[in-house]
């Protein structure tokens, strides 16, 4: 039996994962991300299968990651992980810019670009070898940790989708 408590032990932060769809900017939240190797410096993401990120990460093999920090907007995270890039362009909702041609979040802590070179289908994710291609270290603050969303900051990220939807409807 899988005890979930025991594998959330497991720390993991909060990314935005940025990609192409064809020229469109697209993309989601992670917190399925880890440094894989150092030489050459790698990282392995985990992308649900019904992703459309994940789709389009398998034909442009290049994605971007925004370390989200502790104080970030929930919105962001709302934005990014409650809905889909098949029919929102997510990266008009926020300040973003570009790094190697990807769209990264304006006050994330840290930026990477990264091409992948191995991907392994699992059941409901695949995971996806990427070799980091470029790095920006913007700012030293405190990154926003998985465990975070679950303890305290989950109910504000809900709020702010449902604020989102509200103001969608009236205007
Ligand atoms: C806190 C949180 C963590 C998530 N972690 C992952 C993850 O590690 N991998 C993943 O593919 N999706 C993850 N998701 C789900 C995606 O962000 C979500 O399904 C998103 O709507 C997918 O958008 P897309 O269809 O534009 O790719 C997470 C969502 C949240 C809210």
């Amino acid at each position: 039996m899988i005890d979930w408590n025991a594998l959330f032990k497991v720390s993991l932060g909060l990314y935005v994962l940025g990609a192409k769809d064809n020229g469109r900017d697209v993309g989601s939240i992670v917190d399925a991300v880890m440094i894989a190797a150092n030489k050459p410096a790698a990282l392995a993401v985990s992308c649900g299968n019904a992703s459309y990120t994940k789709s389009c990460l398998e034909k442009s093999k290049e994605f971007s990651i925004s370390v989200l920090p502790k104080d970030i907007d929930p919105f962001v995270v709302a934005n990014f992980g409650f809905q889909s890039s098949k029919t929102i362009n997510k990266w008009d909702s926020v300040e973003h810019e570009t790094l190697n041609g990807l769209p990264v979040l304006k006050n994330a802590l840290a930026h990477i670009t990264a091409k992948v070179v191995h991907s392994y289908p699992l059941e409901s994710n695949t995971v996806f070898i990427a070799e980091i291609t470029d790095t920006a270290n913007l700012r030293d603050d405190d990154n926003l940790l998985y465990e975070d969303y679950r303890k305290y900051f989950k109910n504000d990220v809900i709020k702010a989708f449902q604020q989102q939807i509200k103001e969608k409807n009236n205007g």
